[in-house]
């Protein structure tokens, strides 16, 4: 484990020294390997919240790591807000605030009410033949192989294809908008994440101006077409507003799908479990989600405040660890352990608070086609014996390559 000497790295008076411990998970070699096991030290030794002087490039950052505590950072936005400093890396490459994320309340609430009722059960629905035949089609396209890189091959072409089509862009885009946010989420230096921003705005600038001229039934058109206090939507904030839903909306389903396929493909009673009643696909979803809570969310210190009785100061970052929330144990029984009937499931994996995801019933739409259909026509999907799994840290807990075969029907 790399839980350091807190020496280096500034603490600031008002930290209780024994609330300092040096964690910076971007760098520790074992999240690589296992970033619930990783984080799962801290909470023994580091319970509640705690100080990281190295975290946040070495400026210091707070890490929130119960569930109560975690709960309570979201759901206070008078005292924790996304709108200071939220996320550099993502403002160096976008000109302007993410819609609505880095927006407080009430402000917030204009916006996220515009997005609402798109992403509504409802809208989902007309969805569904959509996300039914991209599953359908990228199965296809490997069940003849006996095996495929599920990450690359499927999990990323499922929501890309879905996004695409719920933003109107032509189908073409989806390799483009992929790289894209790969590069933007991961792999990108800070020039290339730059370009990303610029390539993904010069591509929103003219597909706006597109459906401002031709609307038709997809989200951009929407929103082009609605009014905010009678007005119309201003062509920027409509970009801001698609800039987010790149980010939120691909990669992580994405994610999802590698977390929620890596544990089906190691547990094969669970795969006949859920082959045998179908039914249950929504509670096995929820439980994943639960057990692999996988985005990073933070918060910025609004005024001077406390958490669990710790002196915080306005300004400071605040990770809001909701990979330990989801495995609390004053929370959840047994929490290590995958059970499809736990009952009253207060999972964080989509967060809490007014920044909620919006898009949690698209994602959930998505994933229970995906299982549906492997189950359905790869029953015995597995990972190759001594698969080594390596995750990437970034703006959240991503598989890199998750291999997966299967005895080949032709
Ligand atoms: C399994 C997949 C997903 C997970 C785990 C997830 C998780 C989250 C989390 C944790 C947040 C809150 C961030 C915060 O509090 O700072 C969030 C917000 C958001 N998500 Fe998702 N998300 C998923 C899929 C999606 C999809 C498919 C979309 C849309 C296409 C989407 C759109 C958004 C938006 C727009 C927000 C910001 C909401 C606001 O600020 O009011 N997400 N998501």
């Amino acid at each position: 484990m790399t839980v350091e000497d807190p020496a280096a790295g500034r603490v600031p008076a008002h930290v209780p020294a024994d609330r300092v411990l040096t964690w910076v998970p971007e760098t520790n070699p074992d999240m690589a390997k296992d970033p619930w096991a990783a984080y799962e030290k801290l909470r023994e030794v580091a319970p509640g919240v705690f100080w990281s002087p190295e975290a946040g490039n070495g400026r210091g950052a707070w890490f929130a790591t119960s569930y109560e505590l975690c709960r309570e950072v979201l759901q206070q936005h008078t005292r924790f807000t996304t709108t200071m400093d939220f996320a550099p890396g993502i403002n160096n490459a976008w000109p302007r605030r993410l819609i609505p994320l880095e927006l407080d309340p009430p402000d917030h609430q204009r916006y996220r009410s515009l997005l609402t009722p798109m992403f509504a059960p409802a809208a989902i629905e007309r969805l569904d033949a959509g996300i039914l035949a991209t599953a359908t089609e990228l199965i296809d396209n490997v069940i003849g192989d006996g095996h495929c890189e599920f990450m690359s091959q499927f999990a990323s072409l499922l929501p890309s294809t879905v996004f695409i089509q719920l933003l109107g862009l032509d189908p073409t885009e989806r390799d483009r908008c992929t790289g894209w946010v790969e590069t933007f989420l991961r792999r990108g230096t800070a020039e290339e994440r730059q370009q990303v921003g610029i390539d993904i705005q010069e591509l929103l600038v003219g597909h706006i101006e597109a459906k401002r001229a031709d609307p038709g039934p997809d989200l951009v058109s929407q929103l082009t077409l609605a009014r905010l206090d009678g007005e119309p939507i201003e062509d920027e904030y409509i970009q801001d507003m698609c800039f987010l839903l790149f980010l939120a909306g691909l990669d992580t389903v994405g994610s999802g799908l590698g977390h929620i396929f890596r544990y089906l493909g190691e547990h094969e009673e669970r795969r006949r479990e859920l082959r045998a009643q179908p039914e249950r696909i929504p509670e096995a979803i929820e439980e994943l989600l639960r057990w692999n809570s996988f985005v990073n969310v933070s918060r910025t210190v609004r005024v001077d405040t406390e958490l669990g009785g710790v002196p915080m100061k306005k300004g400071e970052h605040v990770h809001v660890v909701l990979l330990l929330a989801d495995r609390d144990r004053s929370v959840f029984a047994i929490p290590q352990d995958v059970d499809f009937a736990r009952e009253d499931s207060p999972h964080l994996a989509f967060s809490a608070g007014v920044h909620r995801c919006v898009g949690s019933h698209l994602a959930r739409r998505e994933l229970r086609v995906a299982i549906e259909q492997w189950l359905r026509r790869v029953p015995d999907f597995h990972l190759p014996a001594g698969t080594q799994i390596r995750y990437s840290p970034y703006a959240h807990f991503t598989i890199e390559h998750l291999p997966l075969e299967w005895s080949a029907r032709r």
